[in-house]
């Protein structure tokens, strides 16, 4: 199964895209996990990247598609995915289909995770995410069992630069300038699935999950 997980910052989609990797045993790609990992070690991308997630702006399109490329090339991909965060820009979705076609894959759905303004603001702020594995809790509505430590990996939870309220706006108003437009995009391939993302995350789950089971070709 390929699964694309889209809607603005705070939406859920990570914590759904793990979920859904685990559900159907497919690996789960996230463009900024893959993009927080290059500027914890300092490598010449995560550097370049540094500069526009610090300032909540998208990275190039040509620097994040060559990584999604690398990635899709991976053997676990062959089986399924479920992408995180990419693509973010029509180009990047354009770019996908000839990526796939190649392959002789497609896209099986599109998840459209929507919320309320005020809800993501307050998942902002209660955020904490492991800066090993990138896993993402709530300190309210998804705490880890031992509080800062992550349940996956043991390792300590940190809160990411990027969720300060003034880049938070920067990354919203991209999503509605850059982002958005994926929606008519993947509308008019008939394999956009709308789901509430506004309920609790077990329930937002199952909302995907039982559209996956039924919709996937
Ligand atoms: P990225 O890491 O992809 O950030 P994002 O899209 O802005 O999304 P978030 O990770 O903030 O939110 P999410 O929807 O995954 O929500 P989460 O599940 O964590 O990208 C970061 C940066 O990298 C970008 O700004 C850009 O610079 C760059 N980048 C990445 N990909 C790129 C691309 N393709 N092109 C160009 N640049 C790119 O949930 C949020 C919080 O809410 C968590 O605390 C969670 O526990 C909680 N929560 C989740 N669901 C619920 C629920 N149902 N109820 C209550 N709480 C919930």
């Amino acid at each position: 199964m390929r699964i694309i997980m889209l809607g603005p910052p705070g939406a859920g989609k990570g914590t759904q895209a793990r979920k859904i990797a685990e559900e159907f045993h497919i690996p789960q790609i996230s463009t900024g996990d893959i993009f927080r990992r290059a500027v914890e070690e300092n490598t010449a991308m995560g550097k370049k990247a540094k500069e526009y997630m610090d300032s909540g702006m998208l990275v190039p399109d040509d620097i994040v598609v060559g990584i999604v490329e690398e990635r899709l090339n991976k053997p676990d991909a062959d089986a399924g995915f479920v992408l995180d965060g990419f693509p973010r820009t029509l180009y990047q979705a354009e770019r996908l289909e000839q990526i796939l076609e190649k392959k002789g894959v497609h896209i099986d759905a599109v998840i459209n995770i929507l919320v309320q303004r005020e809800t993501v603001i307050e998942r902002f702020t209660g955020r904490r995410v492991c800066q090993v594995c990138g896993a993402s809790y709530h300190i309210k509505y998804n705490p880890p069992k031992k509080p800062g430590v992550c349940d996956a990996c043991g390792n300590k939870l940190i809160t990411r630069h990027d969720d300060e309220l003034e880049t938070v706006k920067k990354r919203l108003e991209e999503y509605e300038q850059k982002t958005s437009p994926l929606i008519e995009f993947y509308k008019s391939r008939h394999l956009l699935i709308d789901i509430d993302g506004n309920k609790p995350i077990d329930e937002v789950n199952k909302s995907i999950v039982d559209v996956l089971r039924g919709e996937t070709k």
